[in-house]
């Protein structure tokens, strides 16, 4: 738990040094992370597998949460990554760094998430 504590100061020093830099389509505050190499790390984790590879959710081992769009704050996404409560594997920082997982985190930032049918509708 002490570990966490420095983890969520250390986070929150990044999101105060981040918030002067400019922001790239970003709606959410969180570390700049960079979504292409999120992507990559996306596939090579599996992540896809259970989640879907435009993070549209899936069904590989029980129902697993869409994670396009997603309201998690950075820190909770972090968190349930460590430490997460269910079917999902642990990723301990020796398989994902901070800097992985903010990566990701730009990544699933970046996906267009379900669109409702008046978008699609009007697609030009
Ligand atoms: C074996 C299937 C599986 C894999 C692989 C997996 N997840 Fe999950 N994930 C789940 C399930 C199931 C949940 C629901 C919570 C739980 O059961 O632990 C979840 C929950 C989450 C949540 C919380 C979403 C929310 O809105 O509550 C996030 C974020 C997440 N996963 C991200 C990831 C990322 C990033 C990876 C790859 C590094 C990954 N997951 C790999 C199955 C998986």
């Amino acid at each position: 738990m002490i570990g966490s504590k420095r983890f969520a100061f250390a986070a929150l020093t990044m999101a105060v040094m981040c918030a002067s830099a400019p922001v790239v389509a970003a709606d959410q505050v969180g570390p700049q992370g960079d979504a292409a190499n999120g992507k990559q790390i996306y596939l090579r984790d599996a992540c896809f597998t259970c989640h879907g590879r435009s993070g549209q959710g899936g069904v590989y081992r029980g129902p697993a949460p869409i994670l396009a769009q997603t309201a998690l704050p950075f820190d909770g996404f972090r968190a349930l990554l460590r430490d997460p409560p269910g079917d999902m594997p642990a990723y301990s920082e020796a398989v994902l760094s901070d800097k992985d997982i903010a990566d990701i985190y730009a990544f699933i930032e970046s996906l267009p998430g379900p669109r409702s049918p008046k978008e699609t509708s009007s697609s030009q």
